[in-house]
């Protein structure tokens, strides 16, 4: 290990974040008895210009009466470039601070931004006398916010997740694409042919880079690195399949921009009994191996050692995570 260690951000399940708009009060009232692990209350792209200030008041007041349990709840303000945005800071966190968890902040471009609004939260905090303090989760969706995505990492103690918001990022880099997240029939490798001349078209997945980009700065600061939206949300098949690509490459959850995604999400985040059960197994392993002083054994005939250990024990404490509520 490195002599510099890594604060952790608190440990909070966020293998589903459903997102609701402000505007729509039916929507809030299903949410707070949604069986979701984080809910983000949108002021930014799901509410039009025309609804920002009702939207705001809905909000304040769904944080004030409905119980959301022991869900963890946020809101999205709007970007530091719109008038929206200090408001929806003061606002919110002045009439509703207590039972708000964490401030996503969209768009974020620079480790400056964190500062503005982290400076803003401080003082109303002070001010009202809160005990706990209010988290921040980054959407991780312009080119600039990639960019300068170390510093914007580590701008604050309050920050606790990045997430990639793809159909921003897509706007923002000019990706060609018109579809919310999943893959894209361009983006493909076209084999040699074959001896018969046959061809085949491998479809890749465009959105690699940012996200694994997106999960070693996190994991390099201590934060949770979170996948964005899949907006096609008849095709069920399609949200699993880019929830996989996610938790492969290290995410710890995924957006649900419709509340039939969230079971999915915790379908594919949720460790299986079968990944724990073998977590289980290396560790019994590694303790005997190294009762009998070794560092690295077979088991199934495979090789494990002592970097095993860490894995498997990173599956196991997250199904514990998980069974613990
Ligand atoms: C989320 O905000 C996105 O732009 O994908
Ligand atoms: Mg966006």
């Amino acid at each position: 290990m490195s002599f510099k260690l890594i604060d952790q951000a608190p440990a909070r399940l966020n293998r589903s974040e459903l997102a609701v708009p402000g505007s729509n009060t039916a929507f809030l009232e299903k949410a707070a008895k949604s069986p979701v692990d984080v809910v983000f209350l949108d002021l930014e792209d799901a509410v039009a210009p025309d609804d920002k200030v009702q939207a705001r008041k809905n909000i304040i007041e769904a944080l004030n009466d409905l119980d959301w349990g022991t869900k963890t709840v946020s809101i999205r303000i709007n970007g530091l470039d719109t008038h929206y945005c200090y408001r929806d800071v003061i606002d919110v966190v002045e009439q509703a601070g207590t039972r708000l968890d964490l401030i996503m902040i969209p768009k974020v471009g620079t480790a400056s931004d964190v500062y503005a609004i982290d400076m803003l939260v401080t003082q109303i905090e002070d001010n009202m006398k809160y005990k706990k303090r209010i988290g921040f989760e980054h959407i991780i969706e312009t080119a600039l916010g990639m960019q300068n995505l170390p510093e914007i990492a580590a701008a604050s103690n309050r920050n606790e997740s990045l997430h990639f918001g793809v159909a921003d990022y897509a706007a923002s880099t000019k990706a060609r694409t018109t579809v919310i997240g999943g893959p894209n029939e361009d983006y493909h490798v076209l084999t040699d042919p074959d001896a018969d001349g046959n061809r085949e078209v491998h479809w890749g997945d465009m959105w690699h880079y940012p996200i694994a980009k997106m999960v070693v700065v996190a994991r390099a600061n201590g934060l949770r690195p979170i996948d964005g939206p899949f907006g096609d949300f008849s095709d069920p098949d399609g949200y699993k399949a880019q929830a996989k690509r996610a938790a492969t490459l290290g995410c710890e959850g995924k957006w649900a921009i419709h509340p039939s995604q969230i079971e999915l999400a915790h379908e594919v985040f949720t460790p299986s009994e079968k990944e724990v059960e073998r977590a289980n197994k290396i560790l019994k392993a590694m303790e005997e191996a190294q009762r009998e002083g070794k560092g690295a054994v077979s088991l199934d005939g495979r090789l494990i050692d002592i970097a095993s250990i860490r894995q498997a024990e990173v599956l196991v404490k997250k199904a514990e995570q998980i069974a613990g509520g």
